[in-house]
């Protein structure tokens, strides 16, 4: 089945280990976002569970992530993520970097290479603006900036630091201008996301926002008709 392609502004919700987004649950949202898309023209993508992965392409439209993948090739890598059996169960990206999976930079780079390698869109997620312009340099699809502190905070970083979404998306446009920037942490209501594209971010990483809502649907719906495309 022909998934529906990835564009910008871009919400990407990752589904990390919260009970709510494992399993049949998993499959419950992918849906849920496949009706908000329909219904607003907003680009929805989901990062679910590596082993959640094949079910989520089987049974939605929704265009599908991985949270992260290994620097590593075909061979003697037990327990790690191959960027290539990613790339063929149907994902067609990932997050690297993530708050809660960081790596060192020369890691970095590597990973962003072999996402280019086997063809997945690289969302490489950072804390600061200064780590920001130093991956702009890998040349990934897009960075997402993501201060700590506010994850899962149900407090806006567009809200709480302006600052450093606009700040971040200056800087990573000087360096190289082809590279989407997004923003995400705590990001819960279409004011945050208002917000976040008028401080120039080109869409948003949520996770609890969504995953956690009372009304997953209804909270996703908010966010996707608040994006301008
Ligand atoms: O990957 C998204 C994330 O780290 C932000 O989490 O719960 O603040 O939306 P949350």
């Amino acid at each position: 089945m022909e998934g529906i392609l990835v564009n910008y502004p871009l919400i990407l919700v990752n589904f990390k280990t919260y009970k709510e987004s494992i399993g049949e649950k998993a499959v419950e949202l992918a849906k849920i976002a496949e009706k908000v898309h329909l219904k607003t023209g907003t680009s929805i993508a989901l990062a679910p569970q590596i082993v959640d992965v094949k079910m989520l392409i089987d049974s939605s439209e929704t265009p599908v992530f991985a949270q992260h993948i290994d620097a590593v090739g075909y061979g003697q890598f037990t327990g790690h993520i191959l960027p290539e059996a990613v790339a063929e169960s149907g994902c067609v990206g990932t997050l690297i970097n993530h708050s809660e999976k960081q790596l060192p930079l020369n890691i970095i780079e590597a990973t962003v290479k072999r996402a280019k390698e086997v063809q997945l869109i690289s969302v490489v997620c950072v804390d600061t603006v200064e780590k920001a312009k130093i991956v702009a340099r890998y040349n990934p699809d897009s960075i997402a900036i993501e201060p700590p502190e506010l994850i899962g905070s149900g407090i806006s970083v567009s809200k709480a630091k302006p600052e450093v979404v606009s700040g971040a998306v200056k800087a990573v446009k000087v360096i190289n201008p082809k590279v989407k920037v997004l923003c995400g942490a705590g990001i819960t209501n279409g004011e945050d996301v208002a917000a976040a594209q008028k401080l120039g971010a080109e869409g948003i990483l949520v996770a609890s926002g969504v995953v956690k809502a009372k009304d997953p649907e209804a909270a996703l719906f908010d966010l996707a008709r608040s994006l301008r495309h």
